[in-house]
């Protein structure tokens, strides 16, 4: 299956390409970059004249990041262990720079380098620079690419910036405003790896390649949207950024919203990336605000206290490496969203997010208004469920639809039944890995599946006053949850007061996944 969207501007050729990251020594680069782009060289989209330069302060030469990397492709690369035939020419590509961050002499040697290849080459060549680092370092490292020189071929030139873009709306503006000194927004690539995901990139395919959904896709027949990104995972290592953000501002900012604006957004007239994007916007721009005084309606926290997860006893989160013994971060939110405009008046959008789950799963459930006269007797219906469209992200990949059917028999006994796609049915290529999706589409320019800074600006807007409003209660009363359950209870109460329930269906696995 073709698996990336191709806009009006992309072209399948990846020029002459330096891809610098800085923060090479880290773990996304380690688990995330490198195995991906070892990927995308096994499917022979890196050109012949590429060079991925690793910039970290690590003591490590170019002979020690390259075992490193190698054994990081080894663990994480979808495609398995590399073979030695491979390895040996994708190793070419690569060399590592020791280098502070904050020393012009870093940026320098950078620029010698790139200027050294390009005369090798022949030909102009794309830079590409990877903030895979700390949001402390953006600035920082932004402000020296522009004073070194760096953005000498401006129109080559393209940088990436890991989430989390600020970590409130004046923050994002500030970054905005610094990289819009330096760089046009169209070199701008701001990551939400969520957008490269195969299934998130099909629901727009679903969406917007059928004809048959859009007419009831609207208040009139649905009834409410559910979107849950749940994980068993607790904070792993990560408790100095952890404790800085919580689930509110580390998934819900942008992972949810990105898929609530896709479930939401009108259809875009192509699939240029301003385009898509302006739709996506109009979405989070009709998101009803928050008051202050609303929030304790329609957003709840929460955060996991010891518990088992798979059968293996966990601790709490305060419990947790560099975290503080009385935090109050959230490790839970759930969120209840209105939509004001002609489409979504008054249809609620449930979103929920949260660590230490009893499950690792991303799904996102459209619920279908109840048939407008009941003709059957309520004696024939055994366990009658409203008409729902699931479409399941991950583990497992697929869409589900929910309708009513008689069961076989002599008597007119209803049951509800599904119709079921998976992808692991329908399909035997490997599935790209969201960074492979995302870092080709940097090399080839096409920036449809990355945020806008206006984009960015609005989801925080949306949700400023639920974090200002928690950061201004400091006590939550945590834990309110047990690692390895449902979350808190006040989860099930916002959505239960409605009349629903929080729901998951989740695909079973395939013997070929
Ligand atoms: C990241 C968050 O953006 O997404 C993590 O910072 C989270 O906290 C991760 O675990 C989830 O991504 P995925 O692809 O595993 O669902």
């Amino acid at each position: 299956m073709e698996s990336k969207i191709k806009t009006m501007e992309s072209t399948d050729n990846v020029g002459a390409t330096v891809i610098v990251i800085f923060g090479a020594a880290g773990d996304l680069t380690w688990r995330k970059l490198m195995p991906a782009i070892y990927n995308l060289y096994l499917d022979k989209w890196i050109p012949d004249h590429f060079a991925v330069l690793g910039v970290a302060r690590s003591d490590m030469n170019t002979e020690d990041f390259i075992k490193h990397i190698h054994e990081g492709i080894d663990k994480f690369s979808r495609t398995g262990k590399a073979k030695k035939e491979d390895w040996d020419t994708f190793e070419k590509y690569v060399s590592y720079k020791k280098g502070d961050f904050s020393d012009a002499a870093t940026y320098t040697a950078i620029h010698e380098q790139i200027d050294q290849l390009e005369k090798d080459w022949a030909e102009p060549v794309n830079r590409v620079y990877y903030m895979a680092v700390p949001p402390v370092f953006f600035e920082e490292i932004a402000t020296k690419i522009g004073e070194s020189g760096l953005l000498k071929n401006k129109e080559l030139s393209r940088i990436v910036v890991e989430k989390p873009f600020g970590h409130d709306l004046d923050s994002a503006k500030h970054l905005n405003c610094l990289l819009h000194g330096l760089f046009d927004e169209s070199q701008i690539y701001r990551i939400d790896h969520y957008l490269g995901k195969e299934t998130v990139q099909n629901i727009l395919a679903f969406r917007f390649a059928n004809a048959m959904f859009e007419p009831i896709w609207n208040r009139n027949y649905i009834d409410h949207v559910q979107i849950t990104v749940s994980e068993q995972m607790g904070i792993e290592n990560r408790g100095n950024y952890y404790e800085t953000a919580g689930a509110l501002s580390d998934m819900i900012q942008n992972h949810l919203l990105q898929l609530l604006c896709l479930i939401a957004m009108e259809a875009p007239v192509s699939f240029e990336a301003n385009e898509v994007r302006n739709r996506k916007v109009d979405v989070l721009n009709a998101i009803r605000k928050i008051t202050s005084e609303q929030v304790h309606k329609y957003a709840v926290r929460g955060q996991y206290g010891d518990g088992w997860v798979e059968g293996k006893r966990v601790k709490g989160y305060r419990l947790e490496p560099d975290v503080s013994k009385t935090s109050n971060k959230e490790t839970f939110a759930a969120v209840k969203f209105f939509i004001d405009n002609w489409r979504w008046q008054g249809v609620p959008f449930y979103v929920r997010t949260g660590k230490r789950m009893n499950e690792s799963i991303s799904v996102i459930t459209i619920q279908f208004r109840p048939v407008p006269h009941q003709s059957f007797p309520p004696e024939t219906a055994e366990n009658w469920q409203p008409n729902r469209l699931v479409l399941n992200i991950q583990p497992h990949m697929g869409i589900q639809l929910r309708f009513q059917s008689k069961r076989p028999g002599l008597k007119m006994l209803l049951t509800p039944v599904d119709m079921l796609f998976k992808y692991s049915d329908s399909y035997t290529a490997g599935t790209p890995e969201a960074y492979e999706t995302l870092l080709l589409d940097i090399f080839q320019g096409d920036a449809t599946l990355f945020m806008r800074g206006d984009q960015v600006e609005a989801a925080w807007k949306v949700l400023i006053p639920i974090v200002h409003t928690w950061n201004a209660n400091t006590s939550p009363n945590f834990p309110n949850y047990a690692a390895g359950t449902h979350g808190p209870e006040d989860a099930e109460a916002l959505i239960a007061k409605d009349g629903h329930n929080w729901i998951v269906m989740p695909l079973e696995k395939n013997e070929n996944e």
